[in-house]
């Protein structure tokens, strides 16, 4: 059995008749950190959207081809409840939920059932700390989430996935909303993350992909065009198309 944490194989994704992914072949080994790029419309986060089935409310959305997990397939038997907990997903714009600091971060667990109140204090503090966050609102963990500053609701929300303990983290774009000081932070999080987690970031800035990540994956058009180490990919690509897109001729 492979010995990747997650192996895609001829992953073919349509939207009624729009074929949005074409036989995508892409594996992501643990505590590796990858990067997916390309320009707009090429299926970066309808990608990353598959590998924990939030394509699933799309009710035009179908899939075939293999998403392994583990060597278990994502789309056969697996409950995605359960899935959802060990692929979590932390979106372009930050998304607190409308509740306090502390509930956001236990909000997950004590979705599937966990009551007890010290069990619960040790793991919001440990996903805040492991999101850099703790330092900051510690003394605050029962005011609101939504006064907390966008970089600040961006490693909340990073928390909010770390408290369930998930293997894969999902990251579209996640800096996007934010300024470079925020941005800096997250980037050093995802280096820190990387030695627990296995981590798909979608980014549109070449220099985060080759600061924060060993492979990078280009994507144009529904196709994944080339996936190799992260340097090759900037400084010697294989495929034109890939060169043309790093060297700006196009996206
Ligand atoms: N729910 C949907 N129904 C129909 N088509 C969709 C849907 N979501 C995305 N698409 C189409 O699938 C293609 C890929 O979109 P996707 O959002 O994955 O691109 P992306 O690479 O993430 O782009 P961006 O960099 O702008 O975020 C686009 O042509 C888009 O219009
Ligand atoms: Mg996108």
């Amino acid at each position: 059995m492979s010995e990747n944490k997650l192996d895609v194989r001829g992953m073919d994704l349509f939207y009624g008749d729009f074929q949005a992914l074409k036989n995508i072949n892409f594996s992501l080994a643990k505590q590796e950190v990858a990067a997916l790029i390309g320009p707009s419309g090429c299926g970066k986060s309808t990608f990353i959207r598959s590998l924990n089935r939030m394509n699933d409310l799309i009710p035009s959305c179908r899939i075939t081809g293999e998403a392994l997990l583990d060597g278990e397939d994502i789309y056969g038997t697996m409950d995605v409840t359960e899935l959802r907990s060990r692929v979590g997903m932390v979106f372009q714009k930050p998304n607190p939920f409308n509740m306090s600091v502390f509930d956001n971060v236990a909000y997950g667990k004590r979705m599937q059932g966990l009551r007890d109140k010290r069990r619960l204090a040790e793991l919001v503090e440990t996903a805040l700390q492991k999101a850099a966050l703790w330092d900051e609102v510690k003394d605050r963990l029962k005011r609101p989430a939504n006064a907390l500053s966008g970089g600040q609701q961006q490693r909340l929300c990073i928390a909010r996935s770390i408290a369930m303990e998930p293997e894969i983290i999902l990251m579209d774009e996640p800096t996007s909303a934010l300024d470079p000081i925020a941005t800096g932070r997250i980037e050093e999080l995802i280096v820190e993350l990387k030695k627990e987690y296995s981590i798909i970031i979608v980014t549109h800035a070449m220099h985060q992909a080759s600061r924060v990540s060993s492979r990078t994956a280009f994507f144009l058009l529904g196709e994944l065009i080339e996936y190799g180490d992260t340097k090759g990919i900037f400084t010697n690509p294989t495929d034109k198309r890939t060169e043309d897109y790093i060297s700006g001729r196009f996206g």
